[in-house]
This record gives C-alpha cells, structure tokens and sequence, in this order.
C-alpha cells in the first residue's frame, strides 16, 4: 500500500501588514523584528475566515490532485482559531466544498497541528476505514492576538494550507528506487508546559457560579521557555522519526519545518549538522501561521517545482500543549 500527498494548496488573506505599519502600534522596530524572528511582514485578514481560507486551499490541494469535491472521503482540519465553537471549522469546509460524502472533523495541536493531522489521516487510510482525506491547517491568529503586546504581536499570521492523501493499492517505486508515501512519524506532547504559550477560551461560568473569573482571551507567552523546548525537542523527534526507519539526516532532501523564527530553523539546522539550504523557509514574508505554516510552506516548495519526485521530506514543527512532531515521506 502507498499512502502519499497527491495534492497541496494554500490560500493568504490579500491584506499585508509589514513590520513599520506595526512600528505605529506598539514600541517595536523593523531592525528588532527581523534580527530576532526573520519577519518582514505577514497577512492579516480583512474579513477571510478559518472556513473560507481553508476551503481555497482545500480547492487548490484538489485541483492538483486530479479529484472533485463529492471524491473526498475525510476532512480534517486543524485549528485553533476557529470562528465557531460549534459547527467545527471542518464541517463549514465541507459545507464550502460541497464535499457530501466525507467525514469532516477539527483537531487542535496547535502549531503541530497539521503533523498531527496528517498522521491520523495516515492511521485512517492505513487502517482501510477511507481511501483519501483532505488535510488542513488554518488559522486567524489576528483575533487572538493582543495587538499592545509587542512579545506576541509581531510574530504571528493569517493564512491556511492543505493537502489531498490518497491510499492506493500497489507500491510506487520513484526512479531514485525509493518508494513513495509515508514512511514514519513521530509526534509528542508536554502538558506540563502548556500554561507557556496558552489563549483562554470562555471561563466556566454556569449559573451556579456567583463569582466570575476575568481571564485575558488573548495568546500569552512565555518566549524563551518556547524557544528552548523547540531547539531541543524538534531536532530530537527528527532524529527519532529517522531512526525509526533507518534512515540519516544524509537520506533527506527538504526539512519543512514550522516558521516560528529563523533562529530556532538555524538552531536545528546546526544541531543536526545540516546545510541550512535543505531548510526552505517563507517565515520573511508570512510570519508564524501556527498550523499553517508547514502546509503553505510544503505547498509553495512544491508548486516552485523544488520538489521533485522520489525527493525524501521531514515536516516538522511544535506548538503549544506543547507539542512536537516529525513525519518522514518520499514525494
Ligand atoms: O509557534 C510557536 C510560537 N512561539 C514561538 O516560536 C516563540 C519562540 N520564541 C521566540 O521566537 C523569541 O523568544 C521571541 C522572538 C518571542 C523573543 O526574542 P528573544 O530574543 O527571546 O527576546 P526576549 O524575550 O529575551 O527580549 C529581549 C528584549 C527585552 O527587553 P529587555 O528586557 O532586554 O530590556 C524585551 O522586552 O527585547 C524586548 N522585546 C522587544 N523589543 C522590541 C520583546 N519584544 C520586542 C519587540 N520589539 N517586538
């Protein structure tokens, strides 16, 4: 059985917002913000939602693979920004696409949160409930985020990315004689250090509750402790998913990691003795879009013709929770 991505989209709000335009809100440089982060600029929705972005990327991932919207078996969305509690995001998805036949529902990682949709996705078609499933990260982080904290503001984009997996029956041998689809993943949490990058939703509040509690719903974080648990945990989940499957950091061709920062990509990059180029990143111009960043970033690669087939990837990234996670394929 091959199980490979067959297709990938991504869809940005139109508005850009550059690092002086957030000068004239907070005390914060251009200089600042990209020494530190590598962020020029990043989009910000002007009206385009969860749903509505994650279906134009959805459109796109299906346009490249060749199928139409009543093909799809499963919708997976990752999120953590969704505009609704209740339909989830995957649902108003489905509604979008006219997806009628699939399964659809959300899944919040965080920033891992398309690794660790791809990997259930993997489970599915693997288990031979579905043949195909569509999946997703997007997210409207400008609503969470608190525009007079200049820790957070900075960092943080609209946008989504998805891609189209599909199950078939026979091994696909690339020429290079690898075999294409999955090959392993690894995914991980830390709920001890959840409180470090945290967005409160409602507090509980029922009417048996006479005393309100007053909580921030906008994103805090605690930056540092971030920056560690990443330049620890993601070069070592890397190494682990390679492992696993016998293979070295040598064997690898692209490292599609999550754009949080382009010091923790260069920290990665040299603990695992890597040349930074194998590391595409696009964080200059979008900034950090939580689970969308790995599924844009695998889209614009693809589409620019870098990938070729019987290339070997690593996706991976981390987030809140905190999460981690690495997932191994050959294109
Ligand atoms: O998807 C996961 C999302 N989160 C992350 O990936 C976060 C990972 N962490 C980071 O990327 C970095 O910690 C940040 C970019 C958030 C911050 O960079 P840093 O090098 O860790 O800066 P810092 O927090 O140590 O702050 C250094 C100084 C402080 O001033 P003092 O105390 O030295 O006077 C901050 O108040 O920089 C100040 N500062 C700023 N100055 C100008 C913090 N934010 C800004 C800002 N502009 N936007």
């Amino acid at each position: 059985m091959t199980i490979a991505i067959t297709g990938t989209g991504s869809a940005l709000p139109e508005k850009i917002v550059t690092n002086f335009d957030l000068e004239k809100l907070v005390e914060t440089t251009d200089e600042w913000i990209q020494k530190r982060t590598g962020i020029a600029e990043r989009r910000i929705s002007d009206g385009e939602t969860v749903s509505t972005l994650a279906a134009g990327a959805c459109k796109k991932a299906l346009e490249m693979a060749g199928k139409t919207a009543d093909e799809v078996d499963l919708i997976l969305v990752a999120t953590c920004s969704p505009e609704m509690l209740l339909p989830c995001c995957a649902c108003q998805v489905q509604e979008l696409l006219g997806a009628s036949g699939a399964a659809a529902f959300d899944l919040n990682a965080a920033c891992s949160g398309f690794l660790f949709a791809l990997n259930t996705a993997y489970a599915y078609l693997h288990a031979g409930i579905y043949r195909n499933a569509l999946v997703v990260g997007s997210e409207v982080l400008s609503k969470l985020v608190d525009w007079k904290d200049r820790g957070t503001c900075i960092l943080f984009g609209d946008g989504a990315g998805a891609a189209f997996v599909e199950a078939g029956a026979e091994a696909i041998i690339r020429s290079n004689g690898r075999r294409a689809g999955m090959e392993c993943m690894v995914q991980g949490a830390d709920g001890t250090k959840g409180m470090v990058l945290s967005c409160a939703e409602r507090a509980v509040n029922n009417a048996f509750i006479p005393e309100r509690q007053a909580e921030s719903p906008y994103i805090r974080m605690d930056g540092q402790e971030v920056y560690k648990f990443a330049t620890k945990q993601v070069p070592a989940c890397i190494q682990d998913a390679l492992d696993r499957v016998g293979l070295a950091v040598e064997d690898v061709d692209w490292f599609i990691l999550h754009q949080a920062n382009v010091r923790i990509i260069e920290s990665v990059a040299k603990r695992l003795k890597v040349d930074i180029a194998k590391f595409p990143m696009n964080i200059h111009q979008i900034g950090n879009m939580s689970s969308a960043t790995i599924p844009v970033l695998l889209d614009e690669w693809n589409r620019s013709g870098s990938i070729r087939e019987g290339d070997r990837l690593v996706l991976s990234g981390f987030g809140a929770g905190l999460t981690y996670g690495a997932s191994v394929l050959v294109w």
